[in-house]
This record gives structure tokens, C-alpha cells and sequence, in this order.
């Protein structure tokens, strides 16, 4: 890899803890001290650092060019309406699904339902194109507390083994997208950094594509 100096943003919680593994296995080792509070991580490859974002601030670093690529969920590129980046690859990792979800106590659903979420573009699209009309209540997180606490009837999130559907009284019902994390590229960093983002993105091809094949 050549030495241009790159930025890779990471998101923390789950997708961090996935990614830094597959990172692994394509060569990049982080040799900032894993018990370093720092958001900065220098990694073995010349050029390449990596930077620890929150989720919802991931886009922004990203097609600001404050990082030239980034490990994002496709929940995030769903709601994304700029032109400012390319998700060129999937990397088979942190899957998991959005869904509409209600209390498992409705009898009757609303007419018209709140329905609480950090997506609202993804779900208004999904309710428009049922001909449905709710009424969204945007939220950063913890949405699963909202129809416990009569902020909103519904909500839609994601969901990976449903557990925390379960723990607040909810039941799937809908499935608005399928979600996994992407490769996220800023279209300038694409253009003026192409062969370092290449080969970034060759390494993380061949990694991907040799644990398909121990896995068939
Ligand atoms: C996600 C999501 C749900 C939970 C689902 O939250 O928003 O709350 O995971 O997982 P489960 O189906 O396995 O219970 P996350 O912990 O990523 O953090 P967030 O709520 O801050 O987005």
C-alpha cells in the first residue's frame, strides 16, 4: 500500500467490535494501545489511520471528507440524500434487519400511529409506498422506550436477535430492510487517493472473499 496518508472511520459499538477483526485479517493491525482512550488509531500500514466516530456522525465525516472512507451500516446510506459518496462493496459483516415492530399488547393498531425512529426516511418510505400514514418521532436512540412511555405506538429499528424488542413488549412485524455493514467512500478521496483507496479496498476484497470460501 502506498503511503498517502488515508482516514478510515470505524463506528462504535457493534460494528467497531466486527470490524476490527476483519481489519485483522486483512493485514491492519491497530498499534495504538487497545486500552488508549484515544479516537485516533495508528495502524501497521503506512498513510492509514483509523478514527472511532459515533454511528449518526459517521455520514457527516465522511462526505465532508473528514475521513476518506469509513465502515458504515446501510441503516445510515438508507437515510443519506447527499451525492458525496460511493459504498462500492458490502464486507459480509454485522447483519442484521430493520424493522417495524408494535406492542405485542395492541389489539388494535391506531389509525394513524406514531411510530418512533432514528430512520425516518427509511420508514416513511416504507409506510407511503403501503399507502399508510403515521406520524414520525425522531429519535437518536433508545427507541424501544418510546410506546412504553406514550411518546409513540410503534417503532422502527433494528434488530438483531430481538432480544431488546422482547425486553420493552415489542413484536416484528414488518421488514423494511435487509442491513449489513458497507465500505464508504468519499467520492473526492476516491478520486485524488485512487490507489491507496484501491488497494484498501483489493485487501478487504481478498480477505472477504477467502473467508467465503473456508466457510463453504
Ligand atoms: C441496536 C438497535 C436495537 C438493538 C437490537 O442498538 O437499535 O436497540 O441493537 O439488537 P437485538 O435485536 O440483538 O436486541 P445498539 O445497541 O446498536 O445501539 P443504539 O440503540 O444506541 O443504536
Amino acid at each position: 500500500m502506498s503511503a498517502t496518508p488515508l482516514t478510515l472511520a470505524l463506528c462504535k459499538g457493534r460494528i467497531l467490535e466486527q470490524s476490527l477483526p476483519l481489519l485483522e485479517q486483512a493485514g491492519i493491525q491497530t498499534i495504538t494501545p487497545k486500552d488508549s482512550r484515544q479516537l485516533f488509531l495508528e495502524s501497521n500500514l503506512p498513510g492509514l489511520r483509523l478514527i472511532i466516530v459515533r454511528n449518526v456522525d459517521m455520514i457527516t465525516y465522511i462526505s465532508h471528507g473528514a475521513a476518506d472512507l469509513g465502515i458504515a451500516g446501510r441503516d445510515l446510506l438508507l437515510e443519506y440524500e447527499g451525492d458525496e459518496l460511493y459504498d462500492p462493496m458490502g464486507l459480509g459483516i454485522a447483519a442484521c434487519r430493520m424493522m417495524y415492530a408494535v406492542p405485542i399488547s395492541e389489539r388494535e393498531a391506531p389509525r394513524r400511529p406514531r411510530v418512533a425512529t432514528k430512520y425516518p426516511r427509511s420508514t416513511q418510505r416504507y409506510f407511503s409506498m403501503r399507502g399508510l400514514q403515521v406520524d414520525l418521532v425522531p429519535l437518536y436512540g433508545s427507541v424501544e422506550l418510546a410506546p412504553l412511555l406514550g411518546l409513540a405506538d410503534h417503532v422502527v429499528d433494528l434488530v438483531d436477535t430481538g432480544t431488546t424488542l422482547r425486553a420493552h413488549g415489542l413484536r416484528p412485524v414488518g421488514l423494511i430492510e435487509e442491513i449489513s455493514a458497507r465500505l464508504v467512500v468519499n467520492k473526492a478521496a476516491m478520486k485524488l487517493k485512487y490507489k491507496a483507496v484501491r488497494a484498501l479496498m483489493e485487501r478487504l476484497r481478498q480477505t472477504i472473499a477467502e473467508q467465503q470460501t473456508t466457510c463453504k
